[in-house]
């Protein structure tokens, strides 16, 4: 019913050319694809060179951040009016490196939020909690309070304008990896408090990616479970192989 939607976040790898060269590799691989979208997000520097090769793809091109300003005196931000041109549709918001190294709170991707689905951007907002807080049972109390201060006077009026990502911290980048019940309950918790936002029927349509260690091996496993409508993939994605096997299995 939900077309699944699974994005690369290349994080801070990746020279223009190394990009165009990922980018180059991915396409061929992809050309099959029907029934997923694909989003693939380049480091900044990169993001104009990539979104040539991927033109006539179908492939789809996001940003890993964005200000909510259209110009101004904001030394080293990126202005969402920069990126529309280069062919960028998506802008991951409130990653949680953003949260934990950067300082950037609920407030702020708020903002950035409700700018992005301004101007049409799909603002794939991030969410989770830190291994502390998952031994400590307050998992659903950190996510709803994430998606309450992100979400805050947002109004969409698609359900496919506006993605989730929820991402534990403690699977990012680790060896530990959420086990696909452990995900999905965490889901359909976010689908009942998308539902309080949007109403049932846009809830019911609105995608829920799942991010942290996705590998090949685990993809599958968790994109079958009913609240899981794709992937957020770090690590995985920087390889054309491990990325489209990933793609495949959704
Ligand atoms: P990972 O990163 O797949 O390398 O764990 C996911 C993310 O941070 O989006």
């Amino acid at each position: 019913m939900r077309r699944f939607v699974i994005a690369g976040n290349w994080k801070m790898h990746k020279k223009t050319e190394e990009a165009v060269n990922l980018a180059l590799e991915l396409v061929p691989l992809m050309s099959d694809v029907r029934s997923v979208d694909v989003v693939l997000c380049p480091p900044f520097t990169a993001l104009d060179a990539v979104g040539q090769v991927l033109r006539t793809s179908g492939l789809y091109l996001g940003s890993q951040n964005m200000h909510y300003e259209d110009e101004g005196a904001f030394t080293g931000e990126v202005a969402p009016a920069m990126l529309l041109p280069l062919g960028v549709t998506h802008a991951i918001l409130g990653h949680s490196e953003r949260r934990q190294l950067f300082g950037e709170d609920d407030t702020l991707i708020n903002l950035k939020v409700r700018k992005a689905v301004t101007v049409g951007l799909i603002p794939i907002l991030c969410v989770g909690e830190t291994l502390e807080e998952r031994e400590g049972g307050i998992t659903e109390e950190v996510v709803g309070r994430q998606l309450d201060g992100g979400l805050e006077e947002v109004k969409i009026a698609d359900p496919e304008a506006l993605i989730v990502a929820y991402e534990p911290i403690w699977a990012i980048g680790t060896g530990r990896t959420a086990s696909p019940e452990q995900a999905q309950e965490v889901h359909a918790y976010i689908r009942a408090r998308l539902t309080q936002f949007f109403g049932a029927e846009t809830a019911g349509k609105m995608r829920i990616q799942y991010g942290g260690r996705v590998k090949p091996d685990n993809a599958g496993e968790l994109m079958a479970q009913p609240d899981i409508d794709g992937a957020l993939v770090g690590g995985a994605s920087l390889d054309a192989g491990s990325f489209a096997e990933i793609v495949r299995s959704a």
